[in-house]
């Protein structure tokens, strides 16, 4: 007889007291089979039962290393598909909640980015010409893409490096789904703003001419992050008439005009170690998402420094939320059980050629 899933229907009403309980004797009985990954962004109730922490690269690495059987995602969709590509074939990658996606992903798929790649080749050779880089928020099948039309993939903690590998191979890039981490990263590497072009996923060629395309050095997918775009340059310039000396941190998702604005730019992992490298007595403002900045708040305050959130008004990753405490125990004492629930699989060939691009990016990183 097979093993009956159970329900999540028991485990909703649940509060939070019985499922911390619960998580803990569930991760103790699982032992060594286990590892419990947790995005930055994830909520402190679930995120303090995480094994590892990190930003999207540290956890992909961390993937990779693992011995475990089973390995829980607390983070997004692309997350999880990324750590069944680059664990072995009889380990699991679990996503305790099937619904958190994330919508910047969701704005470039394959079919718009090969019509992209036609129309592109109708101008100009796109294979000999164009390194395609995707960002890792981005679905299995358009790492696959980069894979097999000798592109790469990117976190935004090694995107410089990856521009530069992508350089090396071909003269120009078509950089997708997040238009901010691709035009902030080649500005920072020298490449003018005229020579980065909105690529206009819901228009004809991109929204451009033929003479836009061969003079551009990177096209831009128009994608971008809802959560990070609500941060505006006029929340920095009001911290600064405030806190002259104040300090402003920014995720590279962020718009141009608020990461020029800002002192440091980096991914979630590094903006915690540049607020934790500052000397006690600094004061930040940090644009990224605020479960991060509620922790990195409480942290700092022992080590003598302030951290402000960046807007006025509360930016949270909904679909990282969806991974809470209900869900994660539902996850675990199904596995206790035998079953297992949400495992993420991606087809063996998609997933063999989405390695060859994430091996490319890995062997570049820092
Ligand atoms: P990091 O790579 O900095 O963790 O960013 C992932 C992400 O989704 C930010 O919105
Ligand atoms: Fe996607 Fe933005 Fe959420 Fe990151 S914060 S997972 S980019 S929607």
């Amino acid at each position: 007889m097979g093993i009956h899933e159970l329900s999540i229907d028991h485990f909703l009403s649940l509060d939070e007291a019985q499922c911390e309980q619960r998580i803990i004797a569930a991760k103790a009985a699982l032992g060594k089979r286990l590892v419990m990954l947790g995005h930055h962004y994830q909520r402190e109730e679930v995120f303090k039962h995480a094994d590892y922490s990190g930003d999207s690269l540290k956890l992909s690495r961390q993937a990779a290393q693992s011995e475990a059987e089973y390995i829980v995602f607390c983070g997004v969709h692309f997350m999880a598909e990324v750590a069944d590509i680059l664990s072995r074939p009889e380990q699991k990658a679990i996503l305790p909640d099937l619904a958190a996606g994330c919508s910047m992903a969701d704005m470039a798929n394959l079919e718009t980015v090969e019509q992209a790649w036609r129309e592109l080749s109708a101008v100009l050779d796109a294979d000999e010409h164009i390194t395609p880089i995707t960002y890792i928020n981005s679905a299995a099948d358009l790492k696959a893409f980069c894979g097999r039309h000798g592109g790469i993939v990117c976190t935004s903690s090694n995107a410089g490096r990856v521009l530069e590998w992508a350089f090396s191979q071909r003269e120009k890039v078509l950089f997708f789904p997040d238009q901010h981490l691709g035009r902030n990263t080649g500005y920072s590497m020298g490449i003018p703003l005229e020579e980065m072009v909105n690529w206009d996923f819901d228009r004809p060629n991109g929204g451009l001419t033929e003479e836009n395309i061969k003079k551009a050095k990177i096209l831009l997918w128009d994608g971008f992050c809802s959560v990070h775009q609500q941060f505006l340059p006029e929340h920095i310039d009001q911290f600064r008439a405030t806190y002259p000396n104040g300090k402003v941190v920014s995720h590279p998702e962020c718009s141009f005009e608020v990461c020029q604005k800002s002192d440091e730019v980096g991914s979630t992992e590094s903006i915690i170690k540049t607020i934790k490298a500052s000397p006690p007595g600094t004061r930040w403002l940090v644009g990224t998402e605020v479960n991060l900045v509620n922790r990195l708040a409480q942290q700092s305050q022992s080590e003598g420094k302030l951290v402000h959130y960046m807007a006025p008004f509360v930016c949270m990753c909904s679909t990282m939320y969806r991974i809470d405490p209900q869900h994660l125990l539902w996850t675990l004492e199904n596995l206790m059980a035998g079953k297992i629930v949400n495992q993420i699989k991606v087809l063996p060939e998609m997933a063999e050629q989405a390695r060859l691009a994430l091996e490319r990016m890995l062997a570049v990183s820092p």
